[in-house]
C-alpha cells in the first residue's frame, strides 16, 4: 500500500428512533455511514431517502436530498420526497389498462390520470426491514406485500428494494417483486437532489448529461402521445453537458405542457443503452460546489424531472424552503402508461417471473 491510498473505508451503521405513526408503529431511521464522508439515511416508512451528505470539492458536506426533519411532515401530503414509487410509475392515462382481456382501474389522482400507483402508493406503506452487512456495503433490505387488489392492481405483489451504500460514495438500489397471478410493475425512487445542498435556491445553474437520443413526447395531460422522438435540435438534448436551466423557459410546447407557465422538464428519456448497469445514465455537476452525481441503471428510461411543481412553500429540512426548479429528479423506469403502449418495453409480471432493476447513484 502506497502513502497515496486512501484509508481503508470504515463501513457504519446506526438505528435510531425516527417517529410514530398514528396507529403505534415505530419508524426507524437507519443511517449508513462509507467512512468516506457520503452518509445515508433511510426510513422504511415509504422506503424514503430521508438525507444522503456527500463532501464538495473542499471536502465540505451538505445534504443533497430534499424531505423533512420528522415523520408527521412525510405522513402529511408532499411531492414523493425520496420515496420508493409503486406498484406503477408514473402515469396510466385514466388510471385503465387491460390484461389478458380484463380491464382494470386504478383509483385517479392526477386530473384524470392515475399517478404513481394511485393516491395510496408505496410512498405511504411501512416496509419491513433486514439489515445488510457484507465486505463492500451497509445497508438495509425493505420487504412489502401488497395484497391482491391494492389500489385496483391484480395479484398479491411481493417487492424488495435493496439500499446499500459502497466505498466508492455510491448508493445502489435493487429492486426485485414477484406475484401470483398476471399484473404490471413499475418500480422507481423519487428523490429530488440538489447538489449545492438542499434548499440552497434552484437547480437550474446544474449542468446535465443525459445518455439518451429519444424521449417519448406527451400530450397536455402528461401522458405519452406513442412516439419516439429526436432529442436533437429540442430542449431535451442533453446528449453534451449543458445547465438545467439554459432552455428551460423557451418557447417548446413540451416544456409549457410539464409546466403551463415558466416551462420544465417532465419527460421520459429513452436511454441509448438499456439494461447495461456499466453504461453512464446521466451526471448531472453543480459547478460552485463542485459535486457531481452520475446515475447507472438497468432500466430502459429515465423520468427528468425539474422540480416545476415546487413553489417555495413547503418547509423542508431545518426549515429551510424549496423553491420552483429546487431540486432534480432522475426516475429510472419504464416509460410512462407503457400497459397502454404495446411497442413499449413491457411492463406486465407474470407468476414465476422476476421483476429487477438495479440503479446506481454514484457520488463525486
Ligand atoms: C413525476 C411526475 C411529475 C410529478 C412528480 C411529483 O416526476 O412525472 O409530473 O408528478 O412526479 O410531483
Amino acid at each position: 500500500m502506497s502513502t497515496n491510498d486512501p484509508p481503508a473505508a470504515r463501513l457504519t451503521s446506526e438505528k435510531t428512533l425516527f417517529g410514530t405513526l398514528p396507529n403505534g408503529s415505530k419508524v426507524d431511521k437507519y443511517t449508513f455511514r462509507n467512512g468516506r464522508q457520503m452518509e445515508v439515511s433511510i426510513i422504511p416508512y415509504g422506503g424514503i431517502i430521508q438525507s444522503i451528505l456527500v463532501p464538495d470539492r473542499n471536502g465540505q458536506v451538505a445534504d443533497v436530498v430534499l424531505g423533512f426533519d420528522t415523520l408527521e411532515d412525510y405522513i402529511q401530503p408532499h411531492p414523493y420526497f425520496g420515496a420508493i414509487i409503486g406498484r406503477y410509475g408514473n402515469r396510466i392515462a385514466q388510471g385503465r389498462f387491460t390484461l389478458n382481456g380484463k380491464q382494470y382501474q386504478i383509483p385517479i389522482n392526477d386530473g384524470p390520470n392515475a399517478l404513481h400507483g394511485g393516491p395510496e402508493g408505496f410512498e405511504k406503506k411501512l416496509w419491513q426491514t433486514t439489515p445488510i452487512e457484507d465486505s463492500d456495503s451497509v445497508g438495509v433490505e425493505l420487504s412489502y406485500l401488497s395484497p391482491d387488489g391494492e389500489m385496483g392492481f391484480p395479484g398479491n405483489l411481493t417487492a424488495t428494494v435493496r439500499y446499500t451504500v459502497h466505498p466508492e460514495n455510491e448508493l445502489r438500489i435493487q429492486y426485485s417483486a414477484v406475484t401470483d397471478q398476471e399484473t404490471i410493475v413499475n418500480l422507481t425512487n423519487h428523490t429530488y437532489f440538489n447538489l449545492a445542498g438542499a434548499g440552497s435556491g434552484t437547480v437550474l445553474d446544474s449542468v446535465a448529461l443525459i445518455n439518451a437520443d429519444r424521449f417519448t413526447p406527451i400530450n397536455q395531460l402528461l401522458i405519452p402521445t406513442g412516439e419516439l422522438l429526436e432529442v436533437k435540435g429540442t430542449p431535451l438534448d442533453f446528449t453534451t453537458p449543458t445547465a438545467i436551466g439554459t432552455r428551460i423557459r423557451v418557447d417548446y410546447p413540451q416544456l409549457k405542457y410539464a409546466e403551463e407557465k415558466e416551462g420544465g422538464y417532465d419527460f421520459n428519456w429513452i436511454l441509448n443503452h438499456p439494461g447495461d448497469l456499466q453504461a453512464l445514465a446521466t451526471r448531472v455537476t453543480d459547478p460552485s460546489s463542485g459535486r457531481t452525481i452520475e446515475m447507472y441503471t438497468t432500466e430502459p428510461g429515465v423520468q427528468f424531472y425539474s422540480g416545476n411543481f415546487l413553489n417555495g412553500t413547503l418547509k423542508g429540512k431545518q426549515g429551510l424552503t424549496y423553491a420552483h426548479w429546487g431540486g432534480f429528479c432522475f426516475e429510472a423506469q419504464h416509460y410512462p402508461d407503457s400497459v397502454n403502449h404495446p411497442h413499449f418495453p413491457p411492463t406486465e409480471l407474470a407468476p414465476g417471473e422476476k421483476y429487477s432493476q438495479t440503479t446506481i447513484f454514484k457520488f463525486a
